[in-house]
């Protein structure tokens, strides 16, 4: 009996190891979430009755263990060094020359790696199964973090190997992160429960590994991604590449950016090229590091003090910076919601000047306490308006001011309603005919994504609603070029391109249109759906309730807002109106078939290597457009493999696995079919 509920405890820890690996590794689950659940709550009830039959490689391991009182320290065999920094290119080439120079040859190659933005941790692996995790700590000793590292589902507890093959000792190093997603839900379910909200991913990840109960950390989304390693014993490689792969083959993840073998001119090339996605990446990274590939050569460069002379950091320019709060105003939006926003002292972050940052509303700004005065870090994330991360309390000097929201409309001075949406107060004018939100209104009405009006700014359109040149939509088509030049500050040039550009702006497609209405909870997205499901807007404007939330994607808010804005005879007539301006609304949807027909519609894709023609998030983008989905690694359900230069073990994994490869040349040919 005990002997058969031995062979079941084995059977459901090995069943668990691999479906996690599946899961959190290579992104490719086979079972549900409570298919797996289940096994587990099985095997934690049989190693509950006989612990003898559990291990510390066990699934069960995973769901954390009784709480510390503190953590122990350990040092590590090889101290854990940091890296030097680069700032620009002059730097980089710099650190070429000194290796140049010290190993007397020029053929130097190196491997880039993303710079993590996360918490550098070291794991222990003794006969493949893992005995030990530590933090960097001062990196000659580090805290002892074992218990709350086994529950990071994306670790392995035991290598993927025979046991017998597994090397005597693994030290593994890598950086432990938190995805922007699982950040943004982490912070939005602490502000629900009146926590404290982490500033950044990389305080959350460090303060859900300080956890002194294993428990809490499990309920954190961390993750992991290796680089290296410390001592090693019974196995041995010959460059970051060939170790990395390894790593990869024992159940790590590895970054997939990861670029091998390039010369100095292209490791600068790929910096340019990392910066411009890295804002697409689903985790923060914070720069680029630069490795000599060859561990001989490594070896040979040694270390200095804090740092080894084989690599180096070329840093992103910081995304995230601490100023003042000089002032709180309030913005009206089309919809009439009030925004408070915050005044800054103009700071540059990241190579742009930011002088507001949104707070939002004003649940927010009691939550973070923010008041005028402050001093504030404030980060910006590409294209997203900048945000006040938190204010800095040590830093208050007791003339800080609270900042409460009008009551009046600080534009048409109506009484502002305060209601409640979801689980947030929001402050409103209801003054339909509200300058503030007419111009609003407009702005996204001729914006880019909009009806795309080349030379109407914001300024312009604020001007010309002040001016009562433009009272709704239709005004805009009415503008004319005599009036256009009497404006303060607009050349008779620029009035004639303009007019120009609004000529040019009538033939707009059904989806565009759509959006420029500006309907409530209607935004990019569901005027894609709904212009994909009806031929013409007269079609759209007859349409029920019913119909539209009957499409994928468009919630029952999106479809009463559609209906309600189409039966308003005001909003009628103003769509008449644009008609009769020679407004024409087209619906090409010949254009989504033509890329549902495409090959690699549905088809989920790795691409490997470097690309000579695009760089790979070009790549990338181009096949989602098509609606392929790009995996990260390899697996029996990939469909293509794109072989770029220098692919490594994702294109011997194809082989193995036998999935269909493309080289370059044969990918862009059917990328684009028409260019022969
Ligand atoms: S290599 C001796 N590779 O950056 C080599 N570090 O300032 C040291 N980091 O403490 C580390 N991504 O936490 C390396 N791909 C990467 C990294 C990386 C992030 C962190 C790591 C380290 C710090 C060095």
């Amino acid at each position: 009996m005990s002997k058969e509920i031995k062979k079941e405890a084995k059977k459901l820890q090995k069943e668990l190891t691999a479906h996690s690996y599946r899961y959190h590794v290579l992104d490719d689950p086979v079972i549900s979430d409570l298919e797996y659940d289940y096994m587990l709550k099985t095997l934690v009830e049989i190693e509950e009755e006989f612990p003898e039959y559990s291990s510390p490689d066990s699934p069960t391991k995973r769901v954390g263990a009784p709480p510390l009182s503190s953590f122990s320290q350990a040092v590590h065999s090889i101290p854990m060094l940091s890296l030097d920094n680069a700032f620009d290119d002059k730097d980089v080439l710099d650190f070429h020359k000194r290796i140049v120079k010290k190993l007397n040859r020029e053929d130097i190659l190196y491997t880039v790696e993303p710079k993590l933005d996360g918490v550098a941790v070291e794991l222990k692996y003794e006969n493949g199964v893992l005995v030990q995790a530590t933090t960097r700590g001062d990196g000659v000793t580090g805290e002892v973090i074992t218990d709350n590292v086994r529950t990071i589902g994306s670790i392995p507890l035991k290598l993927l190997t025979d046991e017998q093959k597994a090397p005597a000792l693994l030290e593994v190093r890598g950086e432990i992160i938190i995805t922007r997603s699982d950040f943004n839900r982490l912070n939005n379910t602490r502000l629900e429960n009146d926590e404290t909200v982490f500033a950044n991913p990389r305080n959350a990840a460090a303060g859900s590994l300080r956890q002194l109960d294993s428990k809490v950390t499990a309920t954190r989304p961390l993750d992991i991604f290796v680089y290296g390693t410390g001592l090693v014993q019974g196995l041995e490689f010959s460059s970051q590449e060939q170790m990395l792969d390894l790593l990869k083959e024992f159940g790590f993840p590895v970054n997939s950016h990861i670029q091998p073998g390039l010369g100095v001119d292209k490791v600068l090339t790929f910096y340019k090229e990392l910066e411009s996605f890295r804002e697409e990446l689903a985790y923060e990274i914070d720069g680029m590091v630069i490795k000599v590939d060859d561990i001989s050569l490594q070896k040979q460069l040694g270390e200095k003090i804090k740092s080894p002379r084989w690599a180096i950091a070329y840093k992103f320019p910081a995304m995230q910076k601490t100023t003042t709060i000089k002032d709180i105003i309030v913005q009206v939006g089309r919809t009439g919601v009030l925004t408070p926003v915050a005044i800054l002292e103009s700071v540059n972050i990241g190579g742009v000047m930011v002088s507001r940052a949104t707070l939002h509303n004003e649940d927010l700004i009691k939550k973070k306490d923010i008041r005028i005065k402050d001093k504030a870090l404030v980060m910006r994330a590409g294209d997203v308006i900048p945000k006040v991360v938190k204010i800095i309390e040590s830093e208050r000097k007791g003339n800080e001011t609270l900042f409460a929201m009008p009551v009046q409309c600080p534009v048409c001075q109506s009484q502002i309603v305060k209601t409640k949406l979801k689980d947030t107060h929001i402050h409103k004018c209801v003054n339909a005919s509200c300058q503030a939100q007419l111009k609003e209104k407009i702005k996204h009405f001729v914006s880019k994504k909009a009806f795309n009006i080349e030379g109407l700014g914001k300024k312009i359109v604020d001007q010309l609603v002040d001016e009562g040149m433009i009272q709704s939509f239709c005004d805009v088509f009415r503008l004319e070029m005599e009036k256009l030049a009497d404006l303060d500050r607009m050349a008779e040039k620029s009035a004639t391109n303009l007019v120009e550009s609004i000529k040019k702006s009538k033939k707009i497609s059904l989806r565009r249109f759509l959006f420029a209405l500006g309907i409530d909870h209607a935004g990019e997205n569901a005027a894609k759906l709904i212009s994909e499901q009806f031929s013409t807007l007269e079609e759209v404007m007859g349409t029920s309730e019913e119909t539209l939330k009957g499409i994928k994607g468009i919630g029952s808010e999106t479809a009463t807002a559609v209906c309600k804005f189409f039966s308003n005879i005001e909003n009628r007539t103003i769509i008449k109106n644009i008609d009769s301006y020679g407004v024409l609304i087209t619906n090409k949807q010949p254009l989504s078939n033509e890329f549902l027909d495409h090959l690699f519609n549905k088809k989920r894709i790795v691409l490997t290597g470097t690309l000579e023609t695009m760089p790979r998030s070009e790549a990338k983008r181009q096949l989602e457009k098509l609606g392929a989905s790009i995996t990260s690694s390899v697996s029996s359900k990939t469909d293509f493999v794109v072989a770029g230069e220098k692919a490594g073990s994702k294109l011997t994994k194809a082989q193995t696995l036998g999935i269909e490869i493309l080289e370059e040349k044969q990918f862009i040919k059917l990328l684009n079919p028409d260019i022969s």
